[in-house]
């Protein structure tokens, strides 16, 4: 299934529980500079978008271009790796929680440097040796993550790729962005079908090891073992879990 296909298939519930998170919003809005025409690939229901300049969506998913809000952004159907659009005519593009979903994240990173002269991509770092262990739900519950970013160009390759640097972003403990990693603080969070419906990883790893997953941490959470294994994460206010922002 290719992901504009998974969109239409998972992303009727997308807004229940995805929206803008100020503070990554904030990181993002900063890093688009002074840029007054603003392409936002991947838009999707159009979170992050900034208010107050010029900005043009881009979203290949009907279902999820059906739930931008009233009043949002234009936006057009269109995938990351053919933007229909002339060399530099945006002052920034813009690509949030949407990388890698793309089949090729190289050529769709190469499409917004041609089209915009700044580019600012919130994506994550999952080739660092440690990635899978840096964050309990994956390590302890979910260790299947590993095989969806098999094969998939690491984040230096991203950057390299576009001449960006990398800047990691701290998820605080009360992100309101439902994404993966948002309610490490929260474990019950993920007990919530809800929760796990706004998230593509439990729609790919399949219904059998998302029941395994969930079966297992309600029984560490019942039983005490959660917290013990997690203690040390109570008294954070922001968690490094390998969130990056690309800036070039
Ligand atoms: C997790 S959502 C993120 C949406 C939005 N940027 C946000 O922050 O809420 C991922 C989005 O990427 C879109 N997408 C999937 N494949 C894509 C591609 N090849 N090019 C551009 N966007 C794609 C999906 O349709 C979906 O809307």
């Amino acid at each position: 299934m290719s992901s504009r296909q998974l969109y239409d298939t998972i992303g009727a519930g997308y807004t229940a529980t995805r929206r803008t998170e100020p503070r990554i919003a904030a990181r993002i809005w900063d890093a688009l500079g002074d840029a007054r025409t603003v392409l936002n690939v991947g838009a999707g229901t159009g979170s992050y978008e900034p208010p107050g300049r010029d900005v043009t969506a881009a979203e290949p998913s009907e279902v999820m271009r059906a739930q931008r809000p009233a009043g949002a952004a234009p936006c057009v159907a269109a995938a990351a790796d053919s933007l229909p659009f002339e060399d530099q005519s945006f002052d920034a593009a813009m690509a949030v929680s949407t990388t890698h979903h793309w089949p090729d994240p190289i050529a769709g990173l190469r499409e917004m440097r041609r089209v915009a002269r700044r580019v600012v991509v919130f994506t994550h770092d999952s080739t660092d040796a440690g990635w899978r262990h840096r964050f309990w739900l994956t390590r302890d519950y979910l260790p299947e993550v590993a095989g969806l970013t098999a094969g998939r160009p690491s984040l230096g390759e991203q950057a390299r790729a576009i001449g960006a640097r990398t800047e990691p972003v701290p998820i605080p403990w009360d992100c309101a962005d439902g994404l993966f990693e948002a309610y490490w603080r929260r474990p019950e969070a993920y007990l919530d079908e809800d929760v796990r419906r706004g998230v593509s990883v439990w729609a790919r790893v399949g219904p059998q090891v998302e029941q395994r997953a969930v079966r297992s941490l309600r029984d560490d959470l019942a039983s005490g073992r959660w917290a013990e294994r997690n203690r040390d994460l109570l008294t954070l206010d922001a968690a490094e879990l390998g969130l990056r922002l690309l800036i070039a």
